[in-house]
């Protein structure tokens, strides 16, 4: 058992340091004075290492109702936490207390705008490039008052007390107002991705009949297309981003239209009462893209919303006043408005920015001016592993194009790191540590403007290695969070000083996680060496269900005889000796092959993702026949570079795509992978199809979170596959 063998490894550690030998003392031909004074330094240090790896409860076993199944809660409460101060119990509420305790502090800050031009590729493709300047900055006591202006302007403007507004916008402080505006009047705001397509946006607005739609400039551009379909809308408030064209505003005369700027006026001038809601009312109704059909709309209430913030809050070490966060992730996914929530709920400064203009070298920064990172040097981030994933490979490519010394230097400093990380006892001197940060990591960190202190991670698992890198190259540790819109964002987070990898953590403080045994699949919570089942969360954070669809909310979600709401995410987990989770599978993502094996096509595809060639992988399995297939989507750079390595010509990377060698050669990457984490023959997919467009939120083929859509990829290569199984 792992802790058993954890135990003895710190026992050597303890009798080696007892025994007097010490041999890197020793080697470096050290006297007693010195290696006194440095025994002094060291031991202690060894000491609290050696004790912080012991394995630490994080959660502890639960008595709880509901189904039978193995529950644990987080260990530091003995209780769950409901709110993250007294009176705080709803968003509202939480924001309006905030305001005035950070009143003069940052509150949320926007980049201005110098210059917006255009510039023309080769191929007579337009790019824009933006020059944007410092942030301007709302004080708290500032962004309350514009947000109870919004709230007024919105109902003087006429929106109905008993319908819904909705808002459909890229990250952004109007994002806040307009949310933080609604809930003052007790209005239930519907966000939806704006990565959306057309039919959802539609089926969204449609299904919770939207009367007022806040959006920006450039969603505004697609209303008139779609406007006959818009039954229920009435009023149009759209942000002033970019300039709005007269003609597009033309086209929406029979709806009142005005500007973000204007209803903050007309809320300016003529106050209205505040009608605050209670905990249990519905604050969101989040339209998720779900990974199959139509998006559902899930109904979080403003208690959901305080008991996750709650939690989160006693996460992230010495959350406060001086920290700066940089907004970036859609607001329209659960997980970046709970961590904004965070923010305002502890007095953080919150600076909007965009991927495209992140650092001084993406896309849409004009070139030699500064990006969002770089100006605003937050000292929190949050992220989904797909980014993380970018960074490190940029990261690595770089050390490796410039070779030699450089690259020798980068990874034994890297390796040395890794050790201290992972504990070996020579690595875990922290003056060497400080060293190589110095000397090799800084500039890497300056990337992400130097300050970063804490990185959130979230929306899919993370891997080990880009873990690690994050750890060593940016010094910084990584909190994992684990949860669903059901569960407003709140399940499982792990915690700073945990240095291991590929879990998840243990519940947050709001919720219980249970494990119930799942036996077609072979999972039960009597598995030995850890209990495992289907991952079933309860507690305050797990929301009311979905909009208007009773029968899909009485499938996933139940109602223990205490009163109790639990949701049963479909995620297979295991719980590790000191209560900490690990996601192992996914239930429906499992397919029985003809001869009765059973294919897990998450667990296949995190494996062969391991090949150098793969920028994004679907397994797939026709249960009528007795092997798997794949779609892969291919990283350019490396089959390109294998190509010019083996002199295979070909006009574009398409064609290369469609290359006899070139499928060869990537499956027998993934053969090689697949057989590295030991998976069967009958996992490793028999046939392959290499395609050359990458799959992106905007092509529909994932989510926003860059999670596969398993049916609609299905749906468009469906010829493809079929092909594959001939
Ligand atoms: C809008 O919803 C109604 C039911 O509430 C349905 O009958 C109608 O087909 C929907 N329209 C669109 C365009 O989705
Ligand atoms: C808020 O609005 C909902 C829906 O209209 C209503 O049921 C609820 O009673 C309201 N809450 C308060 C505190 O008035």
């Amino acid at each position: 058992m792992g802790e058993v063998t954890e135990n003895n490894s710190d026992m050597s550690i303890l009798q080696r340091i007892a025994t007097s030998d010490v041999p890197f003392l020793k080697d470096y031909g050290l006297n007693g004075v010195v290696g006194a004074v440095l025994l002094a330094i060291v031991i202690p240090f060894l000491l609290t290492s050696v004790f912080s790896r012991k394995t630490k409860k994080r959660a502890v076993q639960a008595d709880v109702g509901g189904e039978p199944g193995l529950a644990m809660r987080n260990s530091r409460f003995s209780s769950l936490v409901q709110v993250p101060w007294e009176g705080a119990t709803t968003m509202a509420a939480l924001f309006e207390m905030a305001s005035k305790k950070y009143s003069r502090r940052k509150c949320l800050g926007t980049r201005k705008l110098i210059n917006r031009e255009f510039v023309e590729s080769a191929d007579g493709k337009k790019f824009e490039k933006l020059h944007l300047g410092e942030y301007e900055w709302d004080t708290y006591a500032e962004a309350f008052n514009r947000a109870c202006n919004f709230a007024s302007g919105l109902i003087k403007m006429g929106h109905n007390l008993d319908s819904h507004a909705a808002i459909f916008s890229d990250t952004r402080a109007e994002w806040i107002i307009a949310a933080q505006g609604c809930f003052r009047q007790n209005l239930t705001a519907v966000t939806i991705y704006a990565s959306l397509g057309e039919d959802a946006l539609v089926h969204s607005l449609n299904e919770t009949q939207v009367s007022t739609l806040i959006c920006d400039s450039k969603q505004l551009k697609k209303l008139p297309a779609i406007s006959s379909k818009l039954k229920s809308l009435r009023h149009v408030i759209y942000i002033e981003d970019e300039p709005v064209e007269a003609e597009t505003l033309n086209q929406m005369k029979h709806w009142t239209t005005l500007s973000f700027t204007e209803v903050e006026e007309l809320g300016k001038t003529s106050h209205i009462d505040a009608r605050l809601p209670s905990s249990s009312d519905t604050a969101v109704i989040m339209y998720t893209s779900g990974s199959t059909g139509l998006p559902k709309g899930v109904m979080i209430t403003h208690g959901n919303m305080v008991a996750t913030t709650a939690a989160v809050m006693t996460i992230v070490p010495n959350l406060g006043m001086d920290d700066v966060y940089l907004a970036y992730l859609p607001l329209a996914h659960v997980f970046e408005l709970a961590a904004e929530t965070v923010m305002l709920a502890s007095g953080t400064a919150i600076g909007y920015g965009t991927a495209l203009t992140m650092t001084d070298t993406s896309n849409k920064i004009k070139k030699g001016t500064k990006g969002d990172v770089s100006v605003l040097k937050p000292t929190l981030m949050i992220s989904v592993p797909a980014i993380l994933d970018r960074i490190r490979d940029a990261v690595f490519k770089k050390v490796g194009e410039k070779g030699g010394v450089t690259k020798k230097l980068f990874d034994f400093a890297y390796n040395r790191n890794l050790a201290a990380i992972e504990g070996s006892w020579f690595g875990s001197w922290a003056p060497e540590r400080m060293i190589w940060d110095n000397l090799i990591f800084k500039p890497i960190r300056a990337m992400l403007g130097g300050r970063v202190r804490f990185v959130l991670c979230g929306g899919a698992p993370l891997s080990s290695d880009t873990q690690r890198f994050m750890n060593i190259c940016l010094g910084v540790p990584v909190g994992q969070g684990y949860g669903l819109t059901e569960t407003c964002a709140g399940a499982a987070f792990s915690e700073w000083d945990d240095t291991s990898v590929g879990r998840v953590g243990p519940p947050l403080p709001c919720c219980y996680v249970k494990l119930v045994s799942w036996e077609e699949g072979g999972y039960t919570i009597s598995d030995s060496p850890m209990p495992r089942g289907e991952v079933v969360v309860g507690g305050y954070s797990i929301t009311k269900g979905y909009y208007n669809n009773e029968a899909k909310t009485n499938e996933v979600y139940k109602v223990d005889e205490r009163g109790m709401r639990w949701f049963y995410t479909g995620d297979i987990g295991q719980f590790h000796p000191d209560g900490c989770i690990e996601i192992i599978d996914r239930k429906k993502d499992i397919v029985k092959l003809q001869h009765g094996e059973y294919v897990s096509l998450g667990k296949v595809e995190s494996a062969l993702s391991t090949s150098n060639y793969v920028d994004n992988i679907m397994v797939y399995a026709d249960p009528f026949h007795n092997y798997c297939v794949a779609l892969v989507v291919p990283a350019h750079q490396a089959l390109e570079k294998w190509a010019q390595n083996s002199g295979i010509n070909y006009k574009d990377f398409e064609e290369l795509c469609q290359n006899d060698q070139a499928i060869k050669e990537v499956q027998q990457s993934l053969s090689k992978a697949g057989k590295a984490a030991r998976l069967e023959k009958f996992e490793i997919p028999a046939k392959i199809l290499l395609l050359p467009e990458p799959w992106t939120p905007e092509s529909g083929l994932v989510t926003a979170a860059l999670k596969l859509k398993r049916e609609q990829i299905k749906t468009k290569f469906k010829d493809d596959l079929n092909k594959l199984y001939h």
